[in-house]
Parts: structure tokens; sequence; C-alpha cells
């Protein structure tokens, strides 16, 4: 029993408080009874303090100092055997007089060879060095005390990172908090998050950052802020993580103050050559250019009659010299002003304006396309430029900030998402072609190719908002590197070294990412519809008529009796056409299309049958049902967890959960009553529209309270929410509850604007069961895109448990307004035991 204590305690010794700022590098102490031979001293064989070697042995130091609480010293030179050295390979051959290594070594590539207490760790550079080192530690951490000898080399050059900071602090898609780079239009004095977001990149293998946001503002490159990001840079160095800038490309114009940005002009030309001379003076080993141009209104090559390789090209004949690269990005289509017309479709714009360049993009020129060809949906076909693009460099751009799949609100594991893009074989010229091959540059031969990311960190503790988001984070630098490594692998490891070894925990934590992203596809939108969120305003909650008849070309042609974009040649958009001939054979017919992208490729009625026997509509009520049952199942499991992690994380993620339980039911009720109400059809299984555990608000008694219809209508049930009368009183609304005799969990749905924090008081005969502020907007602790208005963002849901109630009980819920929030209420519901509703 004593010894049992014993190790209870040595087991939880380790649930300390944690803010999540550390992440997946905590170097937490192992738990009893995991001990290894471990190297007597570390070796570092360069101790430049800007060496990211010398940057390795600080952090073989200090990761064994936490895992093991042994302090080892850190040398220059000295006996290999029992030490752990970490160097290049030429700088070890210096030192010892020959090379270990027996595989070949790329760029960026290491060997490591742990042989119990002697550990090398050779890079074929610096950075390949400390990416060893941390792979050690990565080891060590999670009690995996192999032996191994091997080199491995990544997949691709480019592992970058894209970050939307803007100069004033801001970050567009942002969901942690302000920038870590940038506020009131400089680069910030105390760059100690930069240092520590590099040492995290650094240990996932990412070798670039780009600061500033696509839509870039020129200020970014005067003199003053060259500097200031060139103290980034510096920052970034010992970590081996380069610094890359986007650019405004009117900047000729509003920097320079030429009256022109033609890129053919002669002075546009000179313009550039001297920033990028700049830029190269303050940081010499500066990665590249990332490039927005001509797409939702930025300024590009297209205004004045020139293509988008002149436009490319002309930043890579300026950083060509230097030896820096150009991501150029695909993302560039014109609004399309007519959903009359059956055959316009932004999804054919990357193809329709890139396809007839190929050739003619510089070397250095990487084409930056995004995963589909629409805009990080929660299910795209591949792009079908990676098909078109044979003769240029391209780079797949994926989206760890959640910004379509529920902004780190909701938990969505997205690796298994991207798999269905890289491992998707486009057949280019009938031969197997799969996207991860395209875009390392191996299935074409292109000198270059990789990846980018869009992260989006801020000044949260967490980074992203969501202790549970930063898996995505550390997959994807682990993907870049080898994006046939196991996503389910990656995660489990990314766990334990998050959140300790526990059995328990990495299988649950497991389980629940793993069903994430299939449950936010199913309650948010199906069939290859997209996700079906308010494109207009806040990409979060359900809006689906956002999607059709504006300009932005995300159209569902949802009718009463049909949905679908018609993609075919044969009779739709000829988007299917841009594929090579047996994928677009495949997608033309609608036999030999799967389900879950139907709806993307065809446009049919919505009892037509689907592959699962199921009819479109009933497949819609069905999916929307299940994704928020196991959303509500994340609560639980999560719960299960209680005391095995810390109790500050615990508790964060556990209060997300449960939002998401919450708006996951505002979803699934959204998206259902929408297609119920257009087509008319039934849910087969009666659920639509039947809520026999709900009380609508504007049924009850109301006193200082008033209906209110909302829009979208199907944000609220029955439509109908009830507000006080003035934004400075009380509402009262009471209920004689006519439920059989139990105990209940009593959810009550309501609105969180933001511009207020009004309170709420829930009673049953005068007895108070629960109380609340509706303040989770305002004071950030979400960081979702807010919203000011009644609808599917705003909506929300608490519940309180296990309420006793009483046949012929008074329920009593008294609202306090708030500045612009008038304390809104949707409905409340009894729910027995196991009952969602
Ligand atoms: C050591 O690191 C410094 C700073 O990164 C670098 O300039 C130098 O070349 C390195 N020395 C060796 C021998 O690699
Ligand atoms: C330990 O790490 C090595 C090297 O990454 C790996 O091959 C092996 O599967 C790991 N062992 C366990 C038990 O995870
Ligand atoms: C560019 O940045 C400056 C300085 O922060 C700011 O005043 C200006 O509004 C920004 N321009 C745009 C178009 O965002
Ligand atoms: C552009 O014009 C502004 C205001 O006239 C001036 O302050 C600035 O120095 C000029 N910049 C260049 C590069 O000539
Ligand atoms: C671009 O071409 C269009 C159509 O040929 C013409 O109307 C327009 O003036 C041209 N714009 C410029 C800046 O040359
Ligand atoms: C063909 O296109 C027309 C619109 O031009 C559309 O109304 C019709 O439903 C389509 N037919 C089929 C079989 O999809
Ligand atoms: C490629 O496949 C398509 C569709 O299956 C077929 O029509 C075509 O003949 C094939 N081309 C070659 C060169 O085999
Ligand atoms: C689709 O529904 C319409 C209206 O009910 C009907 O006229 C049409 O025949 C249906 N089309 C198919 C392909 O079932
Ligand atoms: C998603 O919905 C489908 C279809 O109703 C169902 O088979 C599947 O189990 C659901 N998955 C999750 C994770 O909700
Ligand atoms: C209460 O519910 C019972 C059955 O559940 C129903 O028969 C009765 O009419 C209800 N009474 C009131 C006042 O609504
Ligand atoms: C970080 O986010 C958490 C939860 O979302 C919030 O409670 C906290 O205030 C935020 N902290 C900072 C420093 O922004
Ligand atoms: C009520 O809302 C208005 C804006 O709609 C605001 O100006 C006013 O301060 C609010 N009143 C209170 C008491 O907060």
């Amino acid at each position: 029993m004593m010894l049992k204590l014993l190790h209870y305690f040595l087991f939880t010794g380790l649930v300390a408080a944690e803010n999540g700022r550390q992440a997946w590098l905590r170097y937490a102490p192992l738990p009893q009874g995991h001990s290894t031979p471990l190297p007597l001293s570390i070796i570092a064989l360069n101790s430049s303090t800007n060496s990211p070697v010398n940057t390795a042995g600080e952090e073989l130091q200090k990761g064994i100092q936490g895992i093991f609480g042994k302090q080892l010293s850190i040398f220059n030179t000295g006996k290999e055997t029992s030490s752990a050295v970490v160097g290049t390979v030429s700088q070890f051959q210096k030192a010892f007089g020959s090379s270990p290594v027996k595989d070949k070594l790329e760029e960026d590539g290491f060997w490591l060879n742990i042989k119990g207490s002697t550990v090398q760790i050779l890079g074929q550079n610096e950075r390949g060095a400390l990416y060893g080192a941390f792979e050690y530690l990565s080891m060590l951490a999670q009690g995996n005390f192999s032996n191994v000898e091997y080199a491995t080399n990544p997949v691709a050059p480019v592992r970058w990172i894209n970050s939307w900071d803007n100069m004033d602090g801001s970050i567009t898609r942002g969901f942690g908090g302000n920038s870590i780079f940038f506020a009131d239009g400089h680069v910030v004095s105390d760059l100690t998050r930069a240092s520590e977001y590099a040492r995290l990149l650094s240990s996932i293998r990412i070798n670039a950052v780009v600061v500033n946001d696509v839509n870039a503002n020129f200020t970014t490159i005067n003199p003053e802020n060259i500097q200031g990001v060139g103290r980034i840079a510096d920052i970034f160095r010992p970590y081996g993580v380069q610094l890359g800038l986007s650019l405004d490309f009117a900047s000729p114009m509003e920097l320079g103050n030429l009256s022109t940005y033609d890129p053919l002009d002669p002075g546009v030309i000179a313009f550039w050559d001297d920033i990028t001379k700049q830029i190269y003076d303050r940081i010499p080993d500066f990665a590249g250019y990332l490039v927005k141009a001509d797409s939702e209104g930025t300024p590009g090559p297209m205004v004045y009659n020139r293509t988008l390789a002149d436009g490319a090209n002309l930043f890579a004949k300026a950083i060509k010299p230097f030896g820096g690269i150009v991501m150029y990005r695909a993302f560039v289509y014109n609004q399309l002003p007519d959903e009359g017309d059956w055959k316009a479709d932004r999804a054919n714009a990357a193809v329709d304006f890139f396809q007839p360049l190929d050739g003619q993009f510089d070397d250095n020129v990487i084409v930056q396309i995004k995963y589909g060809p629409i805009d990080f949906q929660v299910r795209e076909p591949a792009s079908p430029l990676f098909a078109n693009l044979l003769e240029t460099n391209t780079a797949i751009e994926l989206q760890v900030a959640q910004e379509y799949l529920g902004q780190q609100c909701h938990l969505v594991y997205l690796p298994p998402l991207w798999r269905t893009i890289l491992d998707f074989d486009l057949r280019v010229q009938n031969q197997s072609s799969f996207v991860r091959n395209v875009i390392t540059g191996e299935q074409f031969k292109r000198p270059l190719g990789g990846s980018a990311a869009v992260v989006n960190v801020g000044l949260n503790d967490t980074w992203l908002g969501s202790h549970l988001a930063m898996s995505n984070l550390y997959a994807y630098g682990h993907l870049a590197w080898d994006w046939t490594s196991d996503s389910e692998e990656i995660l489990q490891d990314w766990t334990r070294l998050t959140f300790g070894l526990d059995k328990t925990v990495v299988d649950t934590i497991t389980q629940m990412s793993m069903a994430s992203w299939p449950a936010y596809e199913n309650y948010s939108g199906n069939l290859g519809e997209q996700t079906l969120n308010d494109i207009l305003y806040t990409h979060f909650g359900p809006n689906p008529q956002t999607l059709d008849n504006t300009p932005w070309g995300q159209w569902t042609r949802a009718d009463h009796t049909s949905i679908g974009m018609d993609r075919t040649v044969s009779n739709g958009t000829g988007f299917s056409g841009q594929y090579p001939p047996e994928v677009a054979a495949m997608y033309e017919n609608i036999e030999t299309t799967r389900d879950d992208l139907l709806l993307w490729f065809h446009h049919v009625n919505y009892t037509q049958k689907l592959k699962s026997g199921k009819t479109v509509i009933q497949h819609f009520y069905d999916a929307h049902y299940e994704g928020a049952e196991t959303a509500q199942k994340f609560v639980t499991m999560w719960q299960s967890l209680k005391g095995k992690i810390d109790d500050e994380r615990y508790e964060d993620v556990l209060f997300r959960q449960v939002f998401q339980a919450g708006h996951s039911i505002v979803w699934r009720d959204a998206i259902v009553n929408f297609y119920n109400n257009i087509s008319g059809i039934p849910d087969d299984a009666g659920r639509v529209g039947h809520h026999p555990f709900r009380i609508e608000a504007e049924s009850m008694e109301l006193s200082g309270y008033q209906p209110y219809v909302v829009s979208p209508f199907e944000a609220a049930s029955n439509s109908i929410a009830i507000v006080t009368s003035t934004n400075s009183t009380i509402g009262t609304a009471t209920k004689v509850l006519n439920f059989t005799s139990g105990v209940y969990d009593l959810a009550v749905s309501y609105f969180d604007m933001y511009g207020g924090n009004s309170s709420y008081q829930v009673f049953v005969n005068n007895r108070m069961v629960g109380e609340w502020v509706g303040n989770i907007v305002d004071i950030g602790k979400l960081g979702h895109t807010p919203s000011i208005h009644l609808d599917g963002h705003s909506a929300t849901r608490i519940t309180f448990h296990q309420v006793p109630i009483n046949k012929g009980d008074m329920l009593k819920i008294v609202g306090q307004a708030n500045g612009v929030e008038p304390a809104p209420l949707d409905y409340v519901a009894l729910l027995p035991a196991g009952v969602i509703d």
C-alpha cells in the first residue's frame, strides 16, 4: 500500500500547474522506473552564441536536467565515449578525425547514433544537428531508451510557416491573442516570445517563418522596420529558423513615391533591388518573400496587364543574387458577380490563371497552392493546379489556424484532413502522382518545393488559444519532414510530450483527436458542401445562406429541390476537366464520385441516393446528429482525465470542450433546420424540428423580456429568442414545468455577443440552480472572432447538471442586460440522463 501510494505520488508529482507555454518541450521528470545510462557530458562542437550547435548543447543540458534531474557540463572538445556529441559532420571530422555517418545526409538532415551513454548527433548543417538533439530529447522525454543508428533527411527544402500578423499587432485569423512580433506599427522591443517560438519551431524542423500578413503593409519594409525585423531574425538565428517577409505589390508607389508599380518598369525594378539589398544588409540569411497579388483586391501585375509570372519574376530576380526565394500565392481570383451563370466557378481560377504560365516562372519561384481550390474548407478535393504545373516549383499551403474549422474553440485534429489531399493520386499522364510527391519536387524533377502552414500563434500562453490545437502545429512540422509519417503516431508522441506518459491520457486524447475532424465535418457541412459557416462575417458559426448569391463564389446552389455545384464538363462549370484524364473521368461521373465530395462536383436532388443507400437530405440529418453527439462525448472523455493531468490545463481544455459540445448543437440545429425548411423533406428519424425536452424562451411568461426574431432564422430554436426591453433592464421569464419528476441536466441556450456581459440566474421554485455571466467573448476567453448580433456565432449553451425537478415546479430565469447585450435567451432544455436535445 505504502509503495503503491508512493508510486502514485511520484507519478502524479508532475501534475503541477502548467500554462502550456512550454508546449511539447516541457522536459517533465519521467515517472518512477524509467532510467537509462546517460552521457556524462555534452560536447557541442561550436560554442559561438548564434550557432544552432551551441543551442543544441544548451538544449541537451536543459532537457536532461528536466527529465532526469542531472546537470551535465557542456564542453566543445573532449572524449567521445560516454558523451553526447552534437555538431555538423565536418565539425565532427575536424574534432575526431573521421565521420561515423553511414548514409547520405542532405541539407538539414541529421544522423542519430545512440549506444547507451554514447550519443552522436550529427547534422549535415548546424540546423540539422539541432534537429537531431531535439529528436534525442523527444525520445528521452517519452521514456524511449532504444539504441538507434540512422540518418534522416527532409523530403523538401521549404518547411515554412506563414504568420498573418499585422503591423498594429492584430492578427488576421489569429485566435490566441495579439502578435508576438508587432505592435503599434513597429517590431516589439521584447522578443522573448519570438525566441520561445523559434525554439518550438526548430524542434519540429521548421526552417523559416514569414512574420507578416499576406495582405502586407508597405510600412513593414521601411528603414526602421527592416531594422526591427532584423532583430527578429537575430532572435531566430540560434534556432536555425530564417525570416521571410510578405510584400505589398504597390510598395514602389506607397513607399518609394514612384508613379507606378508595373513590374517591368525600370524604376520599380530598381526599387525592389534596393529594398532587397537593404534587407540582406541587415539579414544576410534572409529566407525570401511571400507575395499575394491580384487577389481579393490586393494590387498586382495584372493591374498593368502583366502576367503573374512577370510579377513573381520581378522579386525572383531581385533576390536571386542573395540566394533567396519567392513564394508566390496561387490564391488569385476575381469576384464572380452572377450566380445565375451556371458555368461560373471560382474553383476554376487557380488553373485558369497559372496553367498557361507554366514554365515562365524563374527557378527560385515557388507557386504556393492552397490545398483545395476554394479556401481551407472542411473538405475539398485536391487543387487541380498541383497537376497542371509540370515546369514550375510548387508548395502546398495548409492552415493550422482553424479559420473555417472552429477557430480553436472546436477540437479538430487536422492531419487526417491534410492526408486526403497529400495522399491523393492525381494520375498526371496516367502515372502515379501523389500530391505529396509533386510538392517535394520529386514528381516533376523540380529543384525546389515544400509547404507553408498558416499558424498565427499569439501572445496567449497557449500560443494558439487552445492546448489541444497545438498538436496540429507539432504534426505539421513532422509531416513537412516526411508526408508519409503516421498522423496517429505523431499525435501520440505529441500527447506524451505535452501531457505525460499515462496510457489513459494518451489513449483518450488520441481517440478524441482522431474523431474530431470527422465529427466537425459531420455537423458543419458534409458531402463536399464546404464549411457552411458565415463567409461574410466571422467564418465561425453556421450561416449557410451566406454562401450563395454573393460574389465570393463559395456557392452551394441550394434551392427547394436540389443542391450542389455542377462542376462537370458535360453540363457544368468544367472544373472536373482541370484534372488529368483518369481523375477527370472519375469526378465527371456521379457514380464514381465519392459521397464525401458528391455536392462539390454535382448538382442533385435532395432525394438523390448516395452509395451508402441514404438520400442526400437524410445523410445531412444523420451526420449532423451523429457529429454533435460525438462532440458531447468529448466532454466525458476529457473528464475521465481529471487528476491525471495538471488542473490548469485540465480546466482550460474542459472549458473549450463544454463550449464545443454546446456549439455543435447550435451547428446541428441550424443546418438541419435550414435544409429542412428549404427542402420541406422531413427527417425519417423524426428529430428535426422536434424538441420534446425544450422550453422555448418565447413560450415562457415574460416580464421585462420580449420576443426577438433572430437572423438567420436557423440560429435560434424556433427562430425566436427573447431580449430585455431595453439594454439597461432586468427581464424575467417563468414557466410551470410539466415534466415527470426526476433529476435532469438543465441546459440554457443564450447568445454571448461582444459589447456586453449580461448576467443570468436560473431558479426552480425560487431556489437558484445556476448563474453565469455572458462574458466569454468580451474577456477573450475563447478567442474566436466575436459577433455583435444574435446569430450562429454568438449562440452558446450552458449546462447545469443533476437538477432535481418536480412536476409543477416553477422555472424562472432572470437576465440582467449589460452594455449592448440585452441578456438574450433562446431556450431551456431539461434533459433526462443520456438525452441530447
Ligand atoms: C560556429 O557558429 C558561428 C555562428 O553561427 C559560425 O559563424 C561559424 O562558422 C561556426 N563555426 C564552425 C567551425 O562551423
Ligand atoms: C523509440 O524511438 C525509435 C526511434 O525513433 C523508434 O524507432 C522506436 O519505435 C521507438 N520505440 C518506442 C517503443 O516507441
Ligand atoms: C499600415 O501600417 C501603418 C502603421 O501601422 C498603419 O497606420 C496603416 O493603417 C496600415 N495600412 C493598412 C492599409 O493597413
Ligand atoms: C517619399 O515622399 C515622402 C513625403 O513626400 C518623403 O518623406 C520620403 O522621404 C520619400 N521617400 C522616398 C523613398 O523618396
Ligand atoms: C489593360 O488592358 C485593357 C484591355 O486591353 C486596357 O483597357 C487597359 O487600359 C490596360 N491597362 C493598362 C494599365 O495598360
Ligand atoms: C444541366 O444544367 C442546367 C443549367 O444549365 C441545370 O438546370 C440542369 O439541372 C443540369 N442537368 C443535369 C442533368 O445536371
Ligand atoms: C489515360 O487515361 C485516360 C482515361 O482513362 C485514357 O482515355 C487515355 O487513353 C490514357 N492515356 C494514355 C496515354 O494511356
Ligand atoms: C429532381 O426533382 C425534380 C422536382 O421534384 C424532378 O422534376 C426531377 O425529375 C428530379 N430529378 C432527378 C434526377 O431525380
Ligand atoms: C459522422 O456521420 C456518419 C454518417 O452519419 C457516421 O457514420 C459517423 O460515425 C459520424 N462520425 C462521427 C465522428 O461523428
Ligand atoms: C402535461 O403533460 C401531460 C403528459 O405529458 C399532458 O397530458 C398534459 O396535458 C400536460 N399539461 C399541461 C398543463 O400542459
Ligand atoms: C489565454 O487564453 C485563456 C483561455 O482562452 C484566457 O483565459 C487567458 O486570459 C488568455 N491569456 C492571455 C495572456 O491572453
Ligand atoms: C445600451 O446600448 C447603447 C448602444 O446601443 C449604449 O450606447 C448604451 O451605453 C447601452 N446602455 C447601457 C446601460 O449599457
